[in-house]
């Protein structure tokens, strides 16, 4: 047994996201969020640049004596997850593989479409997970930045929004695929807007609850699994000072966030 909580991050609020597929998979763990917010977005960066906020980000969680790290960002897990995997003497995971791995399991016609920000759809990280699985399938990825942008703002519905959506899913419906990839961890929280400008047939995919489910896997086969007699702790860190994290953590987290701690990243 170990009361340690879970740590998850990402660099805002998409990986609240992924935060609350554990709560529902793994409820009585204590847990611990960090949103990068002061320098989202990730995706638009050079990797190089991301892995040295995720190295900062993972030592200050590991600094609060977390007991397991998911990185519960596409981006931050393609440039940094294998690295820091050596680093460190507790588990680290990431929602690459999770998702990659939902979506060979559910396409039929071996086309994959992939939305992601540009660094990790720059990365390749998805197409080499899926070659790892089944070298056959087609990998077709848009970067779709604006969504991001629509997200971190709390646009989830509106004309604007999905005219972009339906611009970047086009070619991906012109390639002809059956499963989509939503290869950043905001877009769930359009997952209903995506869904309804998807064609007929296609399945979309998000790794949450995948990365739930390895979450639980892994606290189990190591033994890491809360004694759960308390109400777990929820704790959120923010470095930002404007976003609304409340706002959209409310809305999706399905738990009021009653605070937020701001905290600085020594960058
Ligand atoms: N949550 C990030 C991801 O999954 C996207 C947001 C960003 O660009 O920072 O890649």
């Amino acid at each position: 047994m170990d009361n340690r909580a879970i740590g998850v991050f990402d660099s805002g609020v998409g990986g609240l996201t992924v935060l609350q597929e554990i709560i529902k998979t793994v409820p009585d763990e204590n847990t611990i969020y960090f949103g990068d917010t002061e320098r989202v977005p990730y995706g638009p960066r050079d990797l190089n640049e991301v892995k040295k906020f995720v190295f900062k980000i993972t030592r200050f969680l590991y600094g609060k004596d977390v007991k397991l790290i998911v990185i519960a960002c596409n981006t931050s897990t393609a440039a940094a997850l294998k690295d820091l995997k050596k680093q460190y003497d507790i588990p680290i995971i990431g929602v690459i593989e999770p998702g990659a791995r939902t979506a060979v399991y559910n396409t039929k016609n071996k086309r994959i479409g992939v939305i992601a920000t540009k660094g990790t759809v720059e990365s390749k990280a998805y197409p080499d997970e899926i070659a790892k699985i089944d070298p056959e399938i087609k990998i077709f990825s848009v970067p779709a930045p604006l969504l991001v942008d629509f997200i971190e703002r709390g646009i989830l519905e509106g004309n604007f929004l999905d005219e972009a959506i339906h611009g970047y899913l086009k070619p991906l419906f012109d390639a002809e695929i059956d499963v989509l990839i939503l290869g950043c961890t905001h877009f769930p929280l359009i997952e209903k807007r995506i869904l309804s400008c998807s064609g007929n047939g296609i399945k979309v995919i998000s790794s949450a609850v995948e990365t739930a489910k390895d979450v639980k896997k892994i606290l189990t086969e190591k033994g890491l699994c809360t004694a759960g007699k308390k109400k777990p702790e929820r704790i959120f860190y923010e470095t930002g000072m404007a976003s609304n994290f409340f706002d959209v953590g409310k809305m999706f987290l399905g738990e009021e966030i009653k605070e937020v701690i701001r905290t600085k990243l020594d960058i």
